[in-house]
C-alpha cells in the first residue's frame, strides 16, 4: 500500500511513527505535547487537551514532570481534561485522575481550576451532565462554541475500544451528547466517556500504543477498514491523527519503512 493509498484508507492526514520502545514512544509523545502547546497558546493563548487513562501514557505523563519538558511546558496556560474516567475514588489505582496526580499533576505548576478530572463519585448519569456542562462553560468562554481540543491523546484496547467506547455498546452511535455515562471494560466499572463527536473535532489527535499484546488490533484497526472496531471512528472532521507506536506493537503492520521515528 503506498502513502497515497495508506492516506486514503486511513484518512488524508494521518501518519504512524514507530518509535524503538516504549520509553522513546513517550519521549516522542512528550515532545509532540510540548510542540501542540506551543503552537495553541502562540496562536489562541491557551492550550486545551484531553488525555487517556490506562498504562500506555503514564511513562509519557512522568516525563512532563522532568526536564526538559516541565520548563518547557505553559503550565499556566494548560487546561487539561480527560477523555474517560472509571468511576472510582481517586485513591483507587484505577482511576484515571489518581494516576495522573502521581503520575505528574502533583509535581507540576499547572493551575488548579484548570485541571478538569471527571466526576467520578456522582451517580454517572449526573456525572455525564456535568462533565458536558463544564466543558460547554471552557469552550463557550474561547472562540469555540464547540469543544474543539488543541490535542486529544487517545489508548485502544485489545478489543479495539478506545477512550471508553467499547464494542457493540450504544455509545458508539450517540451523536448529540458529549459526555455520556457506559459500564464495561477492564475494569467492568461504571465509566464517563467523551464521545466520537467530541473526538473527532480535535485539532491533533495521537494514539499510543504500545506492546506486542497490541500488535494484532493495531494491524486490524490501520489495514482492515472493514473491521469496525471502535478506535476506527475516531477520524478527525479536520485535525490530524497520528499513530504513536512502538516496534512490537507495529510488529505485525504490512509496510512500516519510512515510518520509524527514532529509528530516523
Ligand atoms: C481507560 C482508557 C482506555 C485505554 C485503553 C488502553 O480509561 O480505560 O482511556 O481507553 O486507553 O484501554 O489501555 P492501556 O493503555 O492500559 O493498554
Amino acid at each position: 500500500m503506498d502513502k497515497a493509498e495508506k492516506a486514503a484508507t486511513m484518512g488524508a492526514q494521518t501518519d504512524i511513527i514507530i518509535e524503538a520502545s516504549a520509553a522513546h514512544m513517550a519521549r516522542r509523545g512528550a515532545e509532540i505535547w510540548c510542540q501542540s502547546a506551543q503552537e495553541s497558546v502562540g496562536l489562541r493563548g491557551r492550550f486545551a487537551l484531553a488525555v487517556s487513562g490506562g498504562s500506555s501514557p503514564r511513562q509519557m505523563h512522568r516525563l512532563l514532570a522532568e526536564e526538559p519538558y516541565l520548563s518547557r511546558l505553559p503550565w499556566d496556560k494548560m487546561h487539561l481534561f480527560w477523555v474517560d474516567e472509571r468511576c472510582l475514588p481517586v485513591t483507587h489505582p484505577d482511576s484515571n485522575f489518581g494516576a495522573a496526580r502521581k503520575d505528574f499533576l502533583d509535581r507540576v505548576p499547572i493551575v488548579p481550576e484548570h485541571v478538569h478530572p471527571m466526576p467520578g463519585r456522582v451517580p454517572p448519569e449526573q456525572g455525564a451532565v456535568r462533565y458536558e456542562k463544564e466543558l460547554k462553560a471552557f469552550f463557550q468562554r474561547t472562540e469555540d462554541p464547540l469543544p474543539c481540543f488543541d490535542l486529544i491523546f487517545l489508548g485502544i484496547g485489545q478489543d479495539g475500544h478506545t477512550a471508553s467506547l467499547f464494542p457493540g455498546q450504544a455509545s458508539l452511535e450517540e451523536k448529540e451528547k458529549w459526555v455520556v455515562w457506559v459500564k464495561g471494560g477492564n475494569p467492568c466499572v461504571d465509566r464517563l466517556t467523551m464521545t466520537f463527536p467530541v473526538l473527532n473535532l480535535a485539532r491533533r489527535t495521537v494514539f499510543l500504543a504500545s506492546g506486542r499484546d497490541k500488535a494484532e488490533v493495531l494491524k486490524a484497526v490501520l489495514e482492515s477498514p472493514k473491521a469496525q472496531l471502535p478506535a476506527q471512528k475516531v477520524r478527525p472532521s479536520k485535525g490530524s491523527l497520528t499513530w504513536l507506536v512502538d516496534r512490537e506493537a507495529a510488529l505485525l503492520l504490512s509496510k512500516t519503512e519510512g515510518l520509524y521515528g527514532s529509528l530516523r
